[in-house]
């Protein structure tokens, strides 16, 4: 039987900022799980991804640094590049859109349709922000939704009530770069016909959907889209950050990045055949109708990934050239949150990837999120969950049982696999449920159950323990060594099996357990028998997992930083007295409170710190009334660079915490203490 050709890529994340834990149980370690399993079983794979290097936020990131869009790229894609290594993902290739040959790839794609007026050049109206002398793209657009009033809903999509809408629709629109009114200006761009594709792309999504069990909650986004009715979609931008449309005339535009990024896969592709030295690699993936394709994305990119790339690619093989396959699964997660709130760069909620990995290695961090995978539903991080799956699951159960295992063995057996002699009924059970264990834990990662397959393999390891604790060798070993040679036999068969299914988990330890074995790993569903020969010299145990201790723990729940506060160090760090009385923090006396049209979150405050008065506008709208706060004295960062926002400048913050049910408290003193006096 020929082995299987299957392609698979992870969703290529923004070279704007560290990864997150939150990105990894998206669109990263079930693919890395995925394709480990894959390639254990034999299967012809490769495994690419890169970074998402274009787009507007990568420009703004910029601009407030004073520096190139290229710096940026440059600083996240190595962050990132490195957090992913260390992490354990095994890509093929970890790619990057600013290469030459994926701005190739994505011309060649854009004059293909346009070569061939698949394209609709329209003019339309967009909103412009004058002082930052640009274009602003829809999510730097906040106004009142024409439809049901919200006023957070962007310029063209309501997230409250879903409407999408015109611009000119969209009520008291403020730019969200400078806080000023925009204006709407004529540009131009080109259009793919989106609405076209329409009945083939329901046909395609029914047909992949039932034939290879697309998951719910993929389902039920695509029907979402496509029961509103596909639209013309703009695939150019005005900006100087991307692909240049390649057209004459068309200067100062760029390709839409999501219709770019999406062929960055196909771009990292054919870099990897480059590497490999044979360029034309890439073709037996993405041209032989034999590969399968599996996207690994977050809930967030359905519609890029199933509904306007597909679209793309079913346009692209309309045409003459060679023809492309199109994704066969696209098993997208929601999203993971952490300790119960949404990970936020702005509110400084969460940690990255990379801060993570300087205090823990990587396989603890790997099975817990593995074991709490948001396959079906959003899910948490837990430091407490972290801990617990650390200590009582890799520690205590699986470390346990391996460790007893080899340090009876190297104490009464010389380190060498005991032989094995008669076979009774809990040893029969044993090696019957270790010989079903690959086929088993295959049925859930072939459905893209990740999460199933992983708690099902630490169920071998309870199973192991069990077997070990009811066949009490340290008692056979005084009354029938022929009984205790034969446990210690199937213990090890079982570790063997435990180390090569654990191998796409937690990759780092499968390692240290084969080493121990003093043996390598052979094909995923040849695990379960026999693999070690009686006599077979082991090398020495050495520990696999540590206990992570409460101390350890807490430190980190310490360090969580409140809303806006502080950037959070995964280790605390000491800064001296200095340090901290370089932040002038004030006793401030509320004489005027109002709320800011148009928001619901803002409170503009008067304030005298002492005798000088300033305005603060205060994100606390949603738990404060004017008439609440007016009068208290509240402490102040009083030395605060000036900021606008919803186009107010606020001379100051407010301090405030926020209790457990995520409301705001605002810090005050009472009556006695004077305004202008200082907090030290
Ligand atoms: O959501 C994101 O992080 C995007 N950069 C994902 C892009 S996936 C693909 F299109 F490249
Ligand atoms: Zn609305």
């Amino acid at each position: 039987m020929a082995t299987e050709k299957i392609l698979v890529t992870s969703a290529l994340p923004y070279a704007n900022g560290p990864i997150h834990l939150g990105h990894l149980s998206g669109a990263y370690l079930p693919a890395d799980i995925y394709v480990r399993y894959q390639r254990l079983k034999g299967s012809d794979i490769i495994f690419i991804c890169g970074s998402d290097e274009h787009g507007v936020p990568i420009t703004i990131s910029a601009d407030k640094e004073d520096i190139k869009p290229q710096q940026i790229i440059d600083r996240y894609h190595n962050i990132n590049k490195e957090a992913f290594k260390q992490f354990g993902m095994s890509f093929d290739i970890y790619s990057r859109t600013s290469l030459p040959i994926h701005h190739e790839t994505s011309k060649e794609f854009f004059l293909e349709f346009y070569n061939r007026g698949l394209l609709k050049e329209k003019k339309t109206n967009q909103f412009y922000d004058k002082k930052a002398k640009m274009f602003l793209p829809d999510r730097y657009v906040e106004g009142t939704c024409p439809n049901c009033g919200f006023e957070e809903a962007r310029s063209d999509e309501c997230e409250n009530c879903g409407t999408l809408y015109d611009p000119s629709e969209l009520k008291n629109p403020i730019s969200k770069i400078t806080g000023e009114a925009p204006v709407l200006k004529e540009t131009s761009h080109w259009f793919f016909p989106l609405g076209d594709y329409q009945s083939r792309l329901e046909e395609y999504i029914n047909y992949s959907s039932d034939k290879y069990g697309w998951k719910d909650n993929v389902i039920q986004y695509c029907k979402g889209w496509l029961k509103d009715g596909l639209k013309d979609r703009a695939i150019t931008r005005d900006l100087d950050w991307g692909v240049p449309v390649p057209l004459k005339g068309a200067e100062g535009k760029v390709l839409y990045v999501w219709f770019e990024a999406v062929l960055g896969y196909i771009s990292a592709s054919k870099e990897l055949s480059k590497l490999k030295g044979k360029d034309d690699l890439w073709r037996e993936y993405w041209q032989g109708e034999k590969t399968k394709y599996i996207a690994f994305i977050g809930k967030d990119n359905v519609v890029f990934h199933c509904i306007i790339f597909p679209a793309m690619l079913m346009a692209w093989n309309d045409g003459e050239k060679e023809k492309y396959i199109l994704p066969q699964n696209v098993p997208a997660n929601e999203f993971l949150n952490f300790e119960g709130k949404k990970f936020s760069k702005s509110r400084n909620w969460g940690i990255d990837v990379i801060d993570f990995l300087k205090i823990f290695p990587a396989d603890p961090l790997r099975y817990t999120l593995a074991a709490n995978l948001p396959e079906s539903r959003d899910t948490d991080f837990m430091w407490s969950e972290f801990q617990a799956r650390n200590n009582n699951e890799l520690a205590d159960i699986l470390g346990n049982f391996i460790n007893r295992t080899f340090t009876f063995v190297q104490k009464h057996f010389d380190g060498k696999v005991p032989t094995r002699h008669e076979l009774l009924p809990i040893d029969k059970e044993m090696i019957e449920l270790v010989s079903g264990y690959p086929k088993k834990v295959s049925e859930f990662f072939e459905s893209y159950k990740i999460r199933d397959g992983v708690l099902e393999i630490i169920n071998l390891a309870r199973a192991g323990n069990k077997y070990f604790n009811d066949s009490e060798p340290w008692k056979t070993i005084k009354t029938d060594k022929e009984r205790c040679a034969t446990t210690l036999n199937v213990s090890l068969q079982a570790i063997y099996t435990l180390g090569e299914l654990l191998s796409p988990v937690v990759p780092f330890s499968s390692e240290k357990i084969f080493k121990m074995l003093n043996a390598d790993l052979v094909k995923w569903f040849d695990s379960g028998k026999d693999n070690l020969k009686e006599g077979h010299q082991l090398n020495k145990p050495e520990i696999l997992f540590t206990k992570i201790e409460d101390e350890v723990i807490a430190k980190q729940k310490e360090s969580l930083a409140a809303e806006g506060a502080e950037v959070p160090k995964a280790v605390e760090e000491l800064i001296t007295y200095d340090d901290f009385m370089k932040t002038h923090l004030k006793i401030a006396e509320v004489i005027e409170a109002e709320r800011v049209p148009k928001s619901e979150k803002l409170l503009k405050l008067k304030i005298k710190i002492g005798d000088e008065e300033r305005q603060i506008i205060a994100g606390i709208a949603k738990h404060y009334s004017p008439e609440d706060i007016k009068g208290k004295k509240v402490v102040v960062v009083a030395n605060l660079k000036p900021a606008k926002l919803m186009g107010l400048e606020s001379q100051g913050m407010v301090l405030a915490v926020e209790n457990e049910k995520g409301e705001l408290q605002v810090l005050s003193v009472d009556n006695s203490v004077k305004s202008g006096v200082r907090v030290k």
